[in-house]
């Protein structure tokens, strides 16, 4: 009997512009009806060449994931996907997912999640689109897609039941192959490629003691097959580690405000030796010492500089890449092993290119975000893997490994303060206000310092020349301190305003300084030249990082 296939006629919807990280929204409007449906019509609209091929879906596992994968599948058959490997319960982490698109040679991936967002009937959701080499769609996918969903007039679905996402194996949606695939087996073999599963098994073996919080997000699956199934890790290393879906009522961020279950721990008396966390879809990590915060600036270039210790990097590196906000520690790092550092606007998809060509190995954000070649997304759980397998060979603690990091390269201070929530119309006129100003502020001074240069980022990508504008504001010193303003584009309520401030220090007697003082005159002069607290109504941010 031919497939059944239903053709629905619908309407557009005029907000439907993928962000910094696919589309996000809040539930109840991707439970509209036709909303998630005209979205994913408009994906397939704008592709071609998948008829027939592969196709990976899964999602962190938030409220709303079960059932927009059975309606994703009956649209996948019905626009002739030949077949797609969806992860078991629904699940796939961002990073697992990249890796299957590689492995199997999909076309893509459709990978739901709202990241760190919030989750649960009230909370958010999201659909990010992966091309082929695994990693977020590029620009101009994401413009086809968005151009699709403007003209949309019909989708198309399969009339078949739902599947049973619970059983591993082979299944059928119509014409289409379905396998149900185990989440965590061809990632967790990824990873025991890359590191030296012996030595971290040792070390964590050892007295060493380890808490990895998974913030009741997806990596708990992950984390208790790798940590402590095949790495002898303690039962109880892995906390929070069932995915809820909506994470517990809690905010699946991994930073100092939103994982202080981990930071209570890990900031007392008798704390364990080394805490990690991850975010909502296992892309993104925190990491901390007993006591000790590691700067996510600080870790991507502590990585690089330690990367010939690890396996799978030690014929070293081909370059860094950096998003444009991220300190520069990591620039100093490379300038000492002689190789290019890049610098990328906001959002992972801009490394792509730069993986795909060898420019570079290592790459990583601000925000938490550090990988590699291995995939195309950043990847929460192999960056705690790579700092265990650091501290297996170095013995020593992760503060002691940070402090002697800043006396070869200096201290790069640095901070990010997050304005979440603020009126829409009063963030746009605290960035206008910002834009008037970058002719006139070059040369001038600012307090203690001078401008040395003033605009808004605008990228070239290297490898296929296409250009990015209006990635943020910069306003740089001549004595190489730097603060950056932007609107974040993943947030789904209100506008959320960044802050990036950096300076560095040379001199080793000031590097325990606490970031906040560091940076003290540039918040000041940040808030002078943007208006902050006048335009906000805030007196402090949100976030501090
Ligand atoms: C934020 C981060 C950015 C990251 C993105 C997705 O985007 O700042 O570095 O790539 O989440 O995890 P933003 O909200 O700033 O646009
Ligand atoms: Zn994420």
């Amino acid at each position: 009997m031919p497939m059944a296939i239903k053709t629905v006629s619908t309407t557009p919807f005029d907000d439907q512009k993928p962000g910094t990280s696919g589309l996000r929204k809040q539930v109840p409007t991707f439970q509209t009806p036709h909303y998630l449906e005209n979205f994913i019509q408009s994906t397939f609209n704008s592709l071609d060449d998948y008829q027939g091929k592969t196709l990976v879906l899964g999602g962190d596992g938030r409220y709303y994931n079960r059932k927009a994968i059975q309606i994703i599948l009956k649209m996948a058959a019905a626009n002739g996907v030949g077949k797609t490997l969806v992860g078991q319960g629904g699940i796939l982490s961002t990073p697992a997912a990249s890796c299957l698109i590689r492995q199997y040679h999909a076309f893509g991936g459709i990978i739901l999640s709202a990241s760190h967002n919030p989750g649960g009937p009230e909370g958010d959701f999201g659909v990010k689109y992966n091309v082929a080499n695994g990693g977020p769609a590029p620009e101009k996918v994401t413009s086809a897609i968005f151009e699709q969903t403007k003209s949309i007039s019909e989708y198309k679905i399969a009339e078949a039941a739902d599947i049973d996402l619970d059983s591993l194996g082979p299944t059928q949606v119509g014409d289409m192959a379905v396998e149900v695939i185990d989440a965590v087996a061809d990632y967790a073999k990824l990873m025991e490629k890359l590191f030296d599963f012996d030595k971290i098994r040792q070390l964590l073996e050892s007295d060493f003691t380890m808490c990895m919080d998974s913030l009741h997000a997806v990596t708990g699956p992950y984390a208790k097959a790798i940590f402590e199934q095949t790495l002898g890790a303690k039962a109880g290393t892995v906390t929070n580690g069932e995915p809820l879906e909506d994470f517990g009522g809690g905010h699946p961020d991994p930073n100092l405000v939103y994982a202080h279950e981990l930071v209570e721990t890990m900031f007392c008396e008798n704390a364990p030796d080394f805490g990690a966390a991850s975010d909502g879809d296992g892309d993104r990590n925190m990491i901390l010492g007993n006591n000790f915060f590691v700067n996510p600036s600080d870790s991507l270039a502590l990585i690089a500089a330690n990367a010939t210790l690890v396996p799978g990097y030690q014929d070293g590196l081909s370059g860094i890449a950096r998003s444009m906000p991220t300190s520069q520690a990591a620039d100093r790092v490379a300038e000492k092993l002689g190789i290019d550092c890049y610098e990328t606007p906001t959002g992972w998809k801009f490394f792509g290119n730069l993986l795909d060509a060898n420019k570079i190995t290592i790459c990583g954000e601000e925000s938490f975000g550090t990988g590699s070649n291995h995939v195309r997304e950043k990847d929460g759980l192999w960056a705690v893997l790579f700092w265990l397998n650091i501290l297996a060979e170095r013995q020593q603690s992760v503060e002691d490994i940070v402090v002697a990091h800043w006396q070869t390269y200096g201290r790069n201070f640095y901070s990010r303060h997050d304005y979440e929530g603020i009126d829409s119309a009063q963030a746009n006129q605290l960035m206008a206000g910002l834009r008037s100003q970058l002719q006139t502020l070059p040369g001038q001074p600012l307090g203690d310092y001078t401008v040395a240069y003033a605009d808004d980022f605008s990228y070239t990508d290297p490898i296929d020349s296409s250009i990015s504008q209006n990635q943020g504001i910069r306003i740089g010193f001549t004595d190489g301190s730097r603060m950056v303003f932007r609107l974040s584009g993943t947030g789904t309520q209100g506008a959320t305003l960044r802050l990036y401030l950096e300076s560095y220090e040379p001199d080793e007697s000031k590097h325990q300084l606490d970031p906040q003082v560091a940076l003290k005159p540039l918040i000041v002069l940040a808030d002078q030249v943007a208006q902050i607290k006048t335009l906000t109504g805030r007196d402090q941010p949100t976030v501090i990082t």
